[in-house]
């Protein structure tokens, strides 16, 4: 029976060094663009994909985010009281209310691949979204998520959303190595995670768009520290490779990272 994807990870625990001093005590998911955060325009993003279930994996520091879904009932009394309705409507839109939010705790800022792995438990076996929300895409008609939760109907394997960058960049992400089997998507047959531009095996480069088996989470479990002494998902992926496809697929859509909103 084939599956879907109705659960999306957030991991949002990361000390976001590189936006200092912006993020010494708001959360670097709580910085607006425009007039939302960073993290609701990722929430609906996966809400517009049909995933109904959203896991934060949070840190220090990074309460605001599950304040910014909670209801707020005194500002939403005081807002009915003085008749202010648009507004009103606009607060409870944030989320729809067919949304699940689930909030576990990353103790220590150990990686990303760390990070996701403390969703587990939430998880389960199922395949789900993990979306990072300091890679802002939008595309005015499918969503990225959308376009891969179809793609993923389809394959039913994990996917990663992938874009090509400047090749002196290499060193900022995970790049692949992948054999083209549809226009845009592509079977992986290496990833590295941040190599140099001399010894990268290309251009193309992991964004923050996955879709995972569960099957990542053992992977995960025997992966050590890696590249910046983190426990990466980048690695862990490399050893899925070797048991399941992974596809990477290029998304149509602008990706905004912190250097450009
Ligand atoms: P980054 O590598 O961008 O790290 O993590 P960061 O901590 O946000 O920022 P810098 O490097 O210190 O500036 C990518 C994503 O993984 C999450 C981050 O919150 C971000 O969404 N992450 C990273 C965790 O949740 N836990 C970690 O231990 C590391």
């Amino acid at each position: 029976m084939s599956k879907r994807v109705s659960k999306a990870v957030f991991p949002v625990a990361g000390l976001g060094t590189r936006s200092l001093p912006a993020t010494k005590a708001v959360a670097k998911e709580m910085l607006p663009v425009v007039d939302k955060p960073l993290i609701q325009y990722a929430v609906e993003e996966a809400v517009a994909a049909g995933i109904d279930t959203m896991i934060f994996v949070l840190g220090r520091n990074k309460n605001s985010i599950a304040d910014h879904f909670d209801k707020s009932y005194e500002l939403e009394k005081e807002l009915e009281k003085s008749g202010k309705t648009e507004l009103l409507d606009m607060l409870r839109s944030i989320l729809p209310p067919h949304v699940t939010c689930v909030f576990v705790r990353q103790a220590e800022a150990l990686g990303l691949g760390h990070a996701v792995h403390c969703a587990k438990a939430v998880v389960g076996d199922e395949p789900f979204a993990v979306i990072l929300p300091d890679d802002l895409i939008e595309d005015g008609q499918r969503g990225c998520m959308k376009q891969m939760v179809d793609l993923f109907a389809e394959q039913q394997s994990s996917i990663l959303g992938v874009e090509r960058v400047d090749p002196k960049e290499t060193h900022k992400y995970g790049i692949v190595e992948h054999s083209e089997i549809a226009p845009g998507v592509g079977r992986l047959q290496s990833i590295v995670e941040k190599p140099k531009p001399e010894v990268a095996p290309s251009n193309i480069a992991v964004v923050g768009r996955y879709i995972l088996t569960g099957a990542i989470f053992e992977k995960i479990e025997k992966t050590g520290r890696g590249a910046g002494g983190e426990i990466q998902l980048t690695d862990a992926i490399a050893a899925l490779m070797n048991d399941e496809p992974v596809l990477s697929y290029e998304f149509a859509g602008n990706r905004y990272d912190e250097r450009q909103y």
